[in-house]
């Protein structure tokens, strides 16, 4: 199973501050935006990822995340060369995707407390619910006990459900054939929503809900941004645990030794972060979460 984090677009909501750097690299409280969906993918088991980017930014996520082989893992990169759509992934992504299942995952979503380890290689797609306060504002899903979609609606007026589908997405490979055969929707974009109806025509589109008591939150806001940090701070400081630490998921999966979580925390002391991945390996009673 291969995945995609994406990690372009362009981020207006966040102007001015996104306007001289991605979104993506920008912290929530103590890591870059772009750690927590890497550590939901890796998290998932997957360790095969394209970090889709914008041509400007590749470079700054090329310097932060490398080629991967330090968490046991094999990052490639790609450019979209502008905000087309989400869906665009699949077609940026056709050749890494090669004849693979794939998970996408949007740069701008955080997860907490579900590990997505159930899904690998779906017959069809599968994508997440979650319940919302106010779903006009999402993707909509209404499905059956069996977990069967029965509609997705994209922020209806009347919505049908309180689910909203978040940022994560399960595929088999047909994704790239149906992603290639779509048209922009009226805002000019590929739309995710258009894939996952396509499945849903196929008789192909299940959705799971995320864990009760997990928590998802999408950053895309000044407002959402600051949540997600504060989310973060509180959770940390309370737990001594970390959200959304590639580092540590990379070893807790077992894509890496102690001796190179050892390797990795050196230069991280100075700001805490080293002694924390420190402490997982010295301090055993830290390691059972
Ligand atoms: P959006 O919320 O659709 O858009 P955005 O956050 O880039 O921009 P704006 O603030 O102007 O609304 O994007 C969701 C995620 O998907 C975000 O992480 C960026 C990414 N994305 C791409 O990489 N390429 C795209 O073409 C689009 C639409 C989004």
């Amino acid at each position: 199973m291969k995945g995609i984090l994406l990690a372009g677009g362009s981020g207006t909501r966040l102007y001015p501050m996104a306007r001289g750097i991605s979104k993506h690299l920008m912290p929530i409280y103590d890591k870059p935006m772009v750690y927590y969906p890497l550590a939901t993918l890796m998290g998932a088991g997957i360790n095969e990822i394209l970090i889709i980017t914008t041509a400007e930014d590749r470079a700054a996520f090329e310097r932060l995340l490398g080629d991967g082989a330090q968490f046991g893992c094999r990052f490639e990169y790609a450019v979209q060369a502008q905000p087309n759509g989400i869906a665009e992934a699949f077609v940026v992504g056709e050749e890494f995707i090669g004849d693979d299942a794939v998970a996408l995952i949007l740069g701008d979503n955080l997860f907490y407390g579900d590990d997505f380890g159930g899904v690998a290689r779906p017959d069809g797609g599968v994508v997440f619910a979650y319940p919302v306060a106010d779903a006009r504002r999402y993707g909509v899903v209404e499905f059956d006990a069996g977990q069967q979609v029965l509609g997705i609606e994209e922020k209806p007026v009347e919505p049908r459900s309180n689910f909203a589908v978040v940022g994560l997405y399960f595929y088999d490979n047909d994704v790239v054939e149906i992603a290639k055969a779509l048209t922009p929707s009226p805002r000019g974009e590929v739309e995710i929503t258009d894939v996952n109806r396509e499945y849903l025509r196929r008789g192909k589109l299940r959705a799971e809900k995320v864990a009760q008591g997990a928590v998802w939150l999408d950053t895309g806001t000044i407002e959402s941004l600051a949540d997600a940090s504060d989310f973060v701070r509180v959770l940390e400081n309370r737990t001594g645990l970390k959200v959304g630490c590639v580092e540590e998921v990379a070893w807790r999966q077992g894509f890496i030794s102690d001796d190179d979580l050892r390797l990795l925390a050196e230069p991280l002391r100075n700001s805490g972060y080293g002694e924390y991945l420190l402490a997982l390996l010295d301090r055993p009673s830290m390691v059972r979460r």
